[in-house]
């Protein structure tokens, strides 16, 4: 097995258990609420994100206890941002990661709540004292993800998604769109190991440029595999942009030449990692991994 594919398992190992203990259902009628959280997130996906708040924390020699209670945090988000993206009003999905969607799997109602706790549960695991000792820390992760989950981040990104089926958008518009739609909790998920390990402005700054690098590689490889994935491989229905009309990197440039930009990034991606040593080799390894998924 491939070192990459190593570290990512292990993480999403490690990121499990530590989903599964915050994930407890309570007893009441509102357990369901407590099921349907735990279907929307226990299980499955890559967790990308986790790996890249794990390895951007171990540049900086951080507790692997704080970086995995962080790395949990960015996923409960991002899982509640599949599981109202995925929702009728949205992209109307049947199928994630395999699986029934919420929605489908519970109810619409059930759904909507369930991602307005996991979003919620992310913030109470930043600020409990178990993920770091100092509250200044602390409070610059609660809102750094903030930033990075709303108006100013992921939602507004999405907002801009649904505007992009009905309003010609350009390179220019599509980049910002996606740096918002994705980028954005992509790049909390490099920042946080450096909040955590208290990190240079330099170390920092170099983090971002990665991060903005990967994030629009992540979701140009997102569009190619609506493109040219299969269900098998993706776990979610394909085919879906060109039906809504979306504009996407793939459907101005068209496959080869998106694929090509995607690739010139992921270099580019780990041309900033020129300072780091050899620690920083999984985080490179991840830009290529990006451009080469098929899930
Ligand atoms: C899918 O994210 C949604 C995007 C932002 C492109 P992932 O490809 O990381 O999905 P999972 O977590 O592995 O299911
Ligand atoms: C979703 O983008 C990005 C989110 C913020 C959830 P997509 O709509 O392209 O993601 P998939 O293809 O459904 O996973
Ligand atoms: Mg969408
Ligand atoms: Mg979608
Ligand atoms: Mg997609």
């Amino acid at each position: 097995m491939l070192a990459l594919e190593k570290a990512l398992r292990t993480t999403a190992q490690d990121v499990e258990d530590v989903l599964d203990k915050i994930l407890r259902v309570e007893e009441g009628h509102e357990a369901r609420l407590f099921e349907s959280m735990r279907y929307a997130t226990l299980g499955g996906g890559k967790r990308f994100r986790p790996f890249l708040v794990v390895q951007s924390a171990a540049l900086f020699s951080v507790s692997r206890t704080s970086a995995l209670r962080v790395a949990a945090a960015i996923e409960l988000v991002h899982c509640y941002s599949l599981v109202h993206d995925d929702l009728p009003a949205m992209d109307d999905d049947d199928l994630r990661r395999g699986q029934p969607t919420v929605h489908k799997q519970f109810d619409e109602a059930t759904a909507i709540l369930a991602g307005d706790a996991l979003l919620t549960m992310a913030f109470e695991v930043l600020a409990d004292r178990r993920t770091h000792e100092n509250g200044n820390v602390r409070a610059e992760l609660v809102a750094a993800l903030a930033s990075a989950a709303g108006a100013h981040g992921m939602v507004g990104g999405q907002m801009l998604d649904l505007e992009a089926e009905k309003i010609e958008l350009d390179i220019g518009g599509i980049t910002r769109l996606q740096r918002l739609k994705t980028g954005a909790l992509i790049a909390f998920s490099c920042e946080a190991g450096a909040i955590l390990g208290r990190a240079s402005s330099d170390a920092r700054e170099a983090l971002r440029g990665y991060a903005h690098d990967l994030g629009l590689t992540f979701q140009i490889a997102d569009d190619l595999l609506d493109v040219e994935g299969t269900i098998e491989e993706t776990g979610k229905a394909v085919g879906k942009d060109a039906v809504a009309g979306k504009a996407t990197f793939v459907s101005i440039l068209g496959v080869e030449r998106a694929r090509a930009q995607a690739k010139l990034l992921a270099n580019q991606a780990a041309e900033h990692l020129a300072a780091f040593d050899e620690s920083a080799d999984p985080l490179r390894a991840a830009a290529n991994f990006v451009v080469e998924r098929r899930n």
